[in-house]
Parts: structure tokens; C-alpha cells; sequence
């Protein structure tokens, strides 16, 4: 299904977020008319966009139809969600109120709404966990151990069985890799690239869990974007958002430390049950949403450092 509209009424659930913001931007850049609902647990309030129409409001609050009765979105880009996997661990009832029951009241309204299309950031790693597929395609068995990762399968579960096939809902879930870039968050306990980079600037220790040698794939906020945006007028159903480059936490240490400070870092305890090797295989993306990464690893480390740097 091809839309060909030039300004449409975009509306982004966590467009305070680290990369609802970048969207935002982005969306607001091309001339579409943005409403964030976000209700600031997470994102911040210099990242809202000026010139986007704010409503600060909990995804699970009934409430939220009025904004879409109100606002009539064409388009609905779902971000809003708790996402770290340790709280999720600690706190399975909030995990699953936010990320399922405030997803199927995001979906619901933008059913009701007759919204063009619906556009959710799902997650590759925590959905796969462990596998000997590697990069893993869209096809690899589902296998999530944590809250986390189940709940956003879950909704990949409603939009496919349900959202689309019973109710015709236009839908685009992207299964994002390891997101860094300018505005991730290095307080918390993920975002290791934000984390090393705020730590060596600061002249702070860095601690790696277990031996290093555990693989993600990291993609730059600015390529998830562009999926985001491609996302509008192509493709239906799941696509893996990913480098398909495999890279240790030893190397990407290296790396950083490489560019801003040459400092040890120092290994502590692994984390137990942690996902030892994460890479997204993205062909499904390239081929039906004519997206793939643009950005390598050094160059995004370069560009989120200088951000940090800027601060
Ligand atoms: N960052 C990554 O590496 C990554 C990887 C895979 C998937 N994702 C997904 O991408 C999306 C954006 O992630 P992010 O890294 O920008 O996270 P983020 O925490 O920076 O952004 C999430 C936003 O949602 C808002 N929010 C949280 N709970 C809410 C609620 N109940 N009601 C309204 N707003 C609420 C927060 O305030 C925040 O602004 C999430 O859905 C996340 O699960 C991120």
C-alpha cells in the first residue's frame, strides 16, 4: 500500500523519548503536523519538539481518546513504553500495564480513529534471546525471557493474529537492534555506548559485565529513524531494524576509549541469563521498506560523542 501524501497529522506516543524525539524532528523537517503523547517517565522536556502539539498523558489513561477524537492523526507511531529489561524483571505488573495494556488502548483508539497506518518499535534481542541463528531474520524462533521482551511480542502477537488480520489495521512493527546516538540516556543501566561515552568524558571508571566478549549489533538513532519514516508508505507486518555487524562489548570499549580517553575498563560479574550473542539480519527491511543502515559504528561514536561533549 502506497501514500503519497505530502503534510499529514502525525501522531508519536514517547515523541519525548531518546528516539521518539530524533522522530519528531524529523517528521516535523518534512512538514507533517506532530502530536506527542508522552507522559515524561522517561523523556524530557527540552527534547519536545516546539513546534509539535504536546499532551502529557499516560498511555493506559482511558482518557486518551479524547486526544484522538480531538486530534484525528492519520498516522500512529507507537513508542511510548517502559524500556529496560531489569525493571521489567523487578516490576512485571508495571512492565506489562505500560508496554501490553497501553499498547492495545494506543491501538484501539487508532482503530476507532481509521488511522492509515500504525507504526511500532518492537524489539529483536529480547525477543530471540538466545539463538544459534546469527545475524537472526524475522523467521528465528521467538524465545524472550523477560517480561520485557515477552510483552513486546505480545503486541507484535495482537497487531499480526488480531489488529490486522480480523480487524484490517495497516501496520508496520519494527524489531529494533541495540539504538545509540545523540539523547540516549547514560544514567541508566542500558545504552552501553551512551554509558562509556559519558563515563570516559567524565574521566569515570568503566565496568564491563563478565568476560566482554557478549556481541550486540548497534544501530544510530538517525538510521532507526529512516526505518520509521520509510515505514509510512511501505511494507505490512514485522522487519528486523539491525547492522547485521557483530560487535563485542570488548570492542566497542576499545573503540571509545580509542577516540576519547585510553582507559582500562574494568571487568565485573556477568549478568545471569544475559543474551550472549544479539545481531539482526535486515534483508526483509532492505527489500520491502528500502531501508538499511547508512551510519557505521565509528562514525555514530563520533557524533554521539560530540553531542555529549556539546553538553
Ligand atoms: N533504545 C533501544 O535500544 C531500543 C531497542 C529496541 C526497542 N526500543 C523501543 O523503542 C521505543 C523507544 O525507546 P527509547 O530508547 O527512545 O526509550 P525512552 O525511554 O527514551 O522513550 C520512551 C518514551 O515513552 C515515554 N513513556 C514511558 N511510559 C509511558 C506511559 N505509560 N505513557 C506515556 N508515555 C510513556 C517516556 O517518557 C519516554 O519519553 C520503545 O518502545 C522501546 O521499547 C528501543
Amino acid at each position: 500500500m502506497k501514500l503519497f501524501i505530502i503534510s499529514m497529522k502525525i501522531l508519536v506516543t514517547g515523541g519525548a523519548g531518546f528516539i521518539g524525539s530524533h522522530l519528531v524532528d524529523k517528521l516535523i523537517a518534512k512538514n507533517h503536523r506532530v502530536v506527542i503523547v508522552d507522559n515524561l517517565a522517561a523523556g524530557k522536556k527540552e527534547f519536545l519538539n516546539k513546534k509539535a502539539k504536546f499532551y502529557k498523558l499516560d498511555i493506559v489513561n482511558p482518557g486518551l481518546n479524547k486526544i484522538f477524537k480531538k486530534e484525528k492523526p492519520e498516522i500512529v507511531f507507537h513508542l511510548a513504553a517502559q524500556k529496560s529489561v531489569p525493571y521489567s524483571l523487578k516490576y512485571p505488573l508495571e512492565d506489562a500495564s505500560i508496554n501490553v495494556l497501553g499498547s492495545v488502548n494506543v491501538i484501539e483508539n487508532s482503530l476507532s480513529a481509521k488511522v492509515k497506518k500504525l507504526i511500532f518499535t518492537s524489539t529483536g534481542g529480547a525477543i530471540y534471546g538466545q539463538t544459534k541463528l546469527i545475524p537472526s531474520p524475522e523467521s528465528t524462533p521467538e524465545n524472550p525471557d523477560s517480561p520485557y521482551g515477552l510483552n513486546k511480542l505480545t503486541v507484535d502477537k495482537y497487531l499480526k493474529n488480531y489488529y490486522s488480520r480480523v480487524k484490517n489495521l495497516n501496520y508496520v512493527s519494527l524489531r529494533l537492534a541495540n539504538v545509540y546516538g545523540p539523547r540516549q540516556d547514560p544514567a541508566g543501566e542500558a545504552g552501553v555506548v551512551a554509558i562509556f561515552i559519558n563515563n570516559l568524558l567524565k574521566n569515570k571508571q568503566c565496568f564491563i559485565n563478565g568476560s566482554g566478549q557478549q556481541t550486540r549489533d548497534f544501530v544510530y538513532v538517525g538510521d532507526v529513524v529512516d526505518s520509521c519514516i520509510k515505514s509510512i508508505n511501505k511494507g505490512q507486518g514485522i522487519y528486523n531494524i539491525g547492522t547485521s555487524q557483530e560487535t563485542s562489548i570488548n570492542q566497542l570499549y576499545q573503540m571509545i576509549s580509542k577516540l576519547i580517553a585510553d582507559q582500562k575498563a574494568r571487568h565485573r560479574k556477568a549478568i545471569p541469563g544475559e543474551v550472549f550473542r544479539s545481531v539482526l539480519k535486515s534483508n526483509k527491511a532492505k527489500r520491502e521498506l528500502s531501508w538499511e543502515s547508512k551510519i557505521d559504528l565509528k562514525s555514530g561514536i563520533k557524533r554521539t560523542t560530540k553531542y555529549f561533549q556539546e553538553l
